[in-house]
């Protein structure tokens, strides 16, 4: 009979906004690494049938065994659609389009919210942190990654208009909270693409430091061409250009996220 140890079971840490286009996949793609790199476990799970994180870490889409679609439609075991990525530590669950069937397969499936929870659950003491890469919606598979989350991450891009479609985002999660998963807590909103140059840049920051002074990481995401660019060669940025002030950057955010997650664990 397995032991349940508090301790030895995976942080899971959900990146959503369901805004485009804002850093969800680059953040989850880099911070995954950077913890990696700190010596822990980490398993990323892509849950976009973009396949865009499968892609930034150099994993192809042809020919893979099985994918986060098995896992949700349990047409393969957990464990089975758990993939390489040539990096020590980091596993991923990849996607490909036929994720976005997904969801309207299990439209009329029971605990259709908790597919993903649900078979995570064996997988919580091979890892010490799950992280999933959610798609730019609030559908069942972002739903699907609030339910199996302790935390939720929120990137959100330093333009204007960047706090529009929070509310909702923060009104979903609400609903996660009472309804389906009470555990649900915001770890952290990190601030991407900053260009320091600009005043608009540094208005979005205050704004959002007014709005939610507790939950803004003090780490910004700076804007950068290199950052942009890795995911083309299938490389994290501190493969690419270890050296970078995004680089830098990540590894940050990396250390604040597992701060936080610490302070959190100790509540
Ligand atoms: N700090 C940055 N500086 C410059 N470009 C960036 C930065 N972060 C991300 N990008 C680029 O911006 C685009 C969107 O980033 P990313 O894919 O991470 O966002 P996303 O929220 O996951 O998008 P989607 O909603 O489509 O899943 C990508 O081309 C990415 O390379
Ligand atoms: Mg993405």
């Amino acid at each position: 009979v397995k032991q349940q140890h508090p301790t030895s079971t995976a942080r899971i840490i959900a990146v959503a906004n369901q805004k485009g286009g804002v850093g969800k996949t680059t953040t989850a793609v880099n911070v995954s690494g950077e913890i990696a790199r700190r010596g822990q476990r980490v398993l990323l799970i892509d849950s976009d049938p973009q396949g865009n994180a499968t892609t930034s870490l150099g994993v192809s889409k042809r020919s893979l065994p099985a994918t986060l679609y098995d896992v949700l439609l349990k047409t393969a075991a957990t464990d089975a659609a758990i993939l390489p990525t040539g990096r020590d530590r980091l596993d991923l669950i990849a996607a490909d389009q036929d994720l976005a069937g997904a969801t309207i397969e299990l439209t009329s499936v029971d605990r259709r919210e908790y597919r993903l929870r649900d078979a995570l659950r064996e997988l919580a003491d091979q890892y010490d942190l799950i992280m999933i890469d959610c798609p730019p919606s609030l559908g069942l598979l972002t739903l699907n990654a609030l339910c199996a989350a302790r935390s939720v991450l929120i990137p959100l891009q330093c333009e204007y208009l960047a706090l529009e479609g929070l509310a909702q985002l923060k009104g979903t999660l609400e609903r996660v909270r009472d309804h389906l998963n009470p555990n649900l807590r915001i770890i952290g909103v990190v601030m991407t693409m900053y260009d320091g140059r600009t005043n608009l840049a540094q208005q979005v920051v205050d704004e959002v430091q007014q709005h939610f002074p507790q939950l803004i990481c003090r780490t910004l995401i700076p804007r950068s061409v290199r950052i942009s660019e890795a995911p083309s060669y299938g490389q994290l940025i501190a493969e690419y250009d270890p050296s970078s002030r995004s680089a830098q950057a990540y590894a940050v955010l990396a250390n604040e996220l597992l701060q936080r997650e610490e302070r959190r664990r100790d509540t």
